[in-house]
């Protein structure tokens, strides 16, 4: 399994910090928001994984992540040229992909939470397995319809009336047909190449599942101010609460054993002195 984060947007919601790189680089209470999909992936297994971004804020992520080696990982970079729609991420990634089958998380999305749902959706994807979350503004997002049984009718992106509140997250499992899928995909009446198109074409196979989240997981948007404020809050006090980070990469990395504890040191030692690095060297002692 190949693992992309979709990491770019013109993030002109996001003016003037966007003006200089995407917002997925910006603070989410200790660390940068893109470290929270990141560690998701490697949750979930997932040590091969592309970031595709704009050319601005490309050489940020290299900056940050190399080439992923420190944390076991092999992370690779590709440039989006303009924000052409979710769907381009496997035309950009074809050879990265390769014959393999690839999980999508988008740049900005947060999961925090019992992550169940994905390793089952994961372990067990056939065509495409995506989520539904219940959602207060169901108009902001895809949308799942489904019948008295489960079965899902319809998927529709930002409807104008939505058939329920069941909204699809920016996390995706699909197997390899995605890339031949997006190939052939016309863009949307916004001019986008749309993730919502590519699940009605694995509904139409039947191939599509959709998994529901139930509440013990919050699922965080950060597409405003706002919201990356009330992410921030969220985990400084969960931070602050347990003395346990979220999304620390290099303590993911160990735990789901990537590395051994001998290159952990290393990593540590390699890091400036900050409260992050007491946070892995006090980790590290117990
Ligand atoms: O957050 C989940 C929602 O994400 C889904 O429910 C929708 O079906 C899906 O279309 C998407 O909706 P958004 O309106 O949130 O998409 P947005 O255009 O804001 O893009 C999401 C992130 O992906 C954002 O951080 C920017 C980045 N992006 C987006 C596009 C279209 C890119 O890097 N390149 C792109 O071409």
């Amino acid at each position: 399994m190949k693992g992309i984060i979709l990491a770019g947007g013109s993030g002109t919601r996001m003016y003037p910090v966007s003006s200089i790189y995407s917002k997925q680089l910006t603070l989410i209470y200790d660390k940068p928001l893109i470290y929270y999909p990141l560690s998701i992936l490697m949750l979930g297994g997932i040590k091969d994984v592309l970031i595709i971004s704009n050319a601005e804020t490309i050489p940020h992520y290299q900056k940050l992540f190399k080439d992923g080696s420190h944390i076991g990982m092999n992370i690779q970079y590709a440039v989006q040229a303009a924000p052409n729609g979710i769907a381009e991420s496997f035309i950009l990634g074809d050879s990265f992909i390769g014959n393999d089958s690839v999980t999508l998380i988008l740049g900005d999305n947060i999961f925090y939470g019992k992550l169940d749902f994905l390793y089952n959706g994961i372990k067990n994807n056939e065509g495409a397995t995506i989520f539904g979350y219940r959602v207060t503004d169901p108009e902001r997002y895809g949308i799942v319809e489904f019948d008295h049984d489960g079965n899902v009718l319809s998927i529709e992106e930002k409807p104008k009336q939505p058939k329920s509140n069941y909204a699809v997250p920016g996390l995706y499992v699909y197997n390899n047909d995605v890339v031949n899928i997006s190939k052939n995909l016309k863009p949307s009446p916004r001019g986008e190449l749309e993730i919502t198109d590519v699940n009605v074409e694995y509904l139409k196979k039947k191939k599509l599942k959709v998994s529901k989240i139930g509440r013990g997981v919050a699922w965080l948007d950060t597409g405003t101010p706002v919201s990356l404020l009330q992410a921030s809050n969220f985990f400084g006090v969960i931070e602050d609460r347990q003395g346990l980070k979220v999304a620390c990469i290099e303590e993911v990395a160990y735990n789901m054993g990537f590395i051994t504890f001998e290159e952990l040191e290393k990593t540590i030692a390699n890091m400036p002195k900050s409260d992050y690095r007491n946070y892995l060297e006090r980790i590290n002692r117990d």
